[in-house]
């Protein structure tokens, strides 16, 4: 083989949601795509808002010299003062456009994040279920991926959290609104969490770092609000991305924000803008950059997911199924009505219905459903 061992074994065992996608391929070619339900990828479907097509026509016919010229690995300057003033106020930080790093999406900012803060060995623990690209993400920096269970309802088991804790723990990584779960994690539960890693991380004599991937900060319903995790514990960074709030996931376009109040804040801003720059990203797309730099807290219509969110949880609760309803993202993850989930989702595709089994996220007995679809995708399905 030429390839490495380490890729060679991880595409055999290649992600769950690959291969919905792949047999979702085949089965549209069998049968036609308008009779195949597919709910296996997180590709969402509303359109960009009006605003962002206009912003970018604009920034388009922008000719001044060097518009399309490398910069500094942190991002272009207005870009990152703009984002810092729409977080100041949303997380109620007192940040500035030095704590902000414009990064490739939220995978690019994690990938800079474990770059900068892993040594050899260093855990990540997450709660699980989780995005199964984190294994990845803690391996490519040579950390290791620690995954703690959640409660039943998938909020935060904070003594599972704690007892997890090592002197090698070296991030906290939490997804909320999660994927795949939609759960968001409350305001009391990241406080507890912030004094458990403020306990250990004097007991362990070394600062544990909570990241918190907030992609789909934004898309949230019911009047639910994403708790800041500024406020929760000083050694917090913020990762989101403008792939699911403004439906641009093919732009490739994020940020990460560190804590006005960490203690290295210097040293870690310095190692993010290193890391952005060894990895190969260099920095983030200049023309979206300068696009999002004037469309900040603009967002797809929120409204439209919350509305197939609740054509999915009514329907399946008349057929019985059992679930958490969920209050962000655009993930519904059910209990698989038989203990196999794998099983039940190839009995769900020989019925056209694609969706990947909990397995596949450290969630085994559940299964999840993808449902930024057409409303029709969601209806049809239901018989
Ligand atoms: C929890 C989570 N984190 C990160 C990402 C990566 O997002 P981005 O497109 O911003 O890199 C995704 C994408 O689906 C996700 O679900």
């Amino acid at each position: 083989m030429t390839i490495a061992k380490k890729i060679e074994e991880s595409i055999k065992r290649s992600s769950w949601i690959r291969k919905m996608f792949e047999e979702g391929a085949r089965l549209k070619a069998q049968h036609g795509a308008d009779k195949v339900f597919d709910f296996s990828l997180g590709n969402p479907n509303l359109p960009p808002p009006e605003t962002f097509r206009r912003v970018l026509k604009e920034v388009a016919e922008d000719e001044r010299a060097g518009v399309h010229a490398y910069m500094p690995n942190t991002g272009l300057a207005e870009t990152r003062r703009a984002v810092a003033a729409f977080l100041a106020k949303e997380q109620g930080a007192a940040l500035s456009a030095d704590d902000v790093v414009m990064t490739c999406g939220a995978a690019g900012a994690l990938n800079v994040i474990l770059k900068a803060v892993l040594d050899p060995g260093d855990e990540v623990i997450t709660p699980a279920p989780f995005f199964v690209e984190y294994g990845f993400y803690a391996d490519n920096h040579g950390g290791v991926l620690k995954t703690v269970p959640t409660h039943e309802d998938f909020t935060l088991d904070l003594a599972a959290i704690e007892a997890a804790v090592t002197e090698k723990t070296k991030v906290v990584l939490i997804n909320s609104p999660n994927n795949p779960t939609g759960q968001v994690y409350s305001a009391e539960s990241l406080a507890a969490l912030g004094k458990i890693l403020t306990e250990k991380g004097k007991a362990f004599g070394r600062t544990i770092y909570l990241v918190s991937d907030e992609p789909y900060r934004k898309i949230v319903f019911d009047g639910i609000e994403v708790p800041s995790i500024f406020s929760a514990y000083p050694e917090s960074i913020l990762v989101t991305s403008y792939s699911k709030d403004i439906s641009i996931p093919g732009e490739r376009l994020g940020f990460i924000a560190v804590s006005p109040e960490a203690g290295y804040k210097a040293e870690l801003l310095g190692a993010l803008a290193l890391a952005n720059r060894i990895l190969g990203f260099v920095n983030a797309p200049a023309l979206m950059q300068r696009v999002v730099a004037r469309i900040q807290g603009e967002t797809v219509d929120v409204s439209a997911y919350a509305r197939k969110r609740d054509l999915l949880c009514d329907g399946l609760a008349e057929c019985g199924y059992d679930f958490v309803r969920p209050p962000g993202a655009f993930y519904l993850f059910p209990r698989s009505p038989t203990a196999d989930d794998v099983a039940f989702v190839q009995t769900l595709q020989e019925e056209l219905i694609l969706v990947v089994p909990g397995s596949g996220f450290g969630g085994p007995g559940h299964f999840r459903i993808s449902y930024c679809v057409e409303d029709d995708v969601i209806q049809g399905a239901m018989p």
